[in-house]
């Protein structure tokens, strides 16, 4: 009887483990338990070992100051080297680099890239419109209206870079503009002084 007790004991005490391993296995609750909670214990594991990926920024691209042909314009349509976009509306160029995923290549107004988009935006016409120089002669007061709206949201939004020169036009020189500006601070602060 006294060694019958100490057999139960024995085999108690040294199969707890095994007794704990036979109950998950025979009881297929305890298994899908298991399984959930390897399950979670992996997502942890998985997300505090994981490598962040690096947010790609664009580099911010010089501002320009100048004014453009269409010929030149069109050069700047997010093709090019620096991937930079500019566009003319009402004469005005604008960079519009920053809407890449608007006018960028494969964008919804991709056909205003490096162009004139000013018929394009008074028609509601995303089709690239002429290569030559469009004087917008034929619009009539609504339609100049829509650019000039246009215009203003542009302006808003984006940097402007210069004008869109007619054929025959020259373009103005900016830096001459600047020294003087910047000559002109010189001489006002020495008055002050
Ligand atoms: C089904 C027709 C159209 C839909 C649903 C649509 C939708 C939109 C939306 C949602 C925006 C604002 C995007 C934002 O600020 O996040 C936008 C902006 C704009 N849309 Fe449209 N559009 C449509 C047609 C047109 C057409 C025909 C033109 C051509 C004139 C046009 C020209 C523009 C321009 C220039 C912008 C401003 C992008 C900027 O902020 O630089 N859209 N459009």
């Amino acid at each position: 009887m006294a060694e019958e007790g100490r057999v139960t004991a024995e085999s108690g005490s040294g199969s707890l483990f095994t007794n704990v391993i036979s109950e998950i296995f025979t009881s297929p609750i305890n298994l899908v338990l298991v399984g959930i909670i390897a399950l979670l214990v992996y997502k942890i594991i998985k997300h505090k070992t994981k490598v962040e990926a690096p947010i790609h920024v664009e580099p911010e691209l010089p501002k320009l100051k100048r004014d453009f042909t269409v010929e030149q314009l069109k050069q700047y349509d997010g093709n090019g080297p620096d991937k930079r976009i500019l566009m003319a509306v009402n004469g005005s160029v604008y960079d519009v680099t920053r809407g890449r995923r608007f006018y960028g290549p494969g964008g919804p107004y991709a056909a205003f890239a490096g162009r004139d988009a000013s018929r394009g935006l008074a028609t509601f016409s995303v089709v690239p419109g002429t290569d030559e120089y469009d004087d917008l002669s034929d619009f009539n007061s609504v339609e100049m209206d829509s650019v000039r709206e246009w215009e203003e949201q542009f302006k808003e939004k984006y940097e402007y870079v210069g004008r869109l020169l007619k054929p025959g036009e020259l373009p103005t020189n900016y830096s001459d503009e600047e020294e003087e500006g910047s000559q002109q601070e010189v001489e006002s602060k020495s008055k002050d002084d």
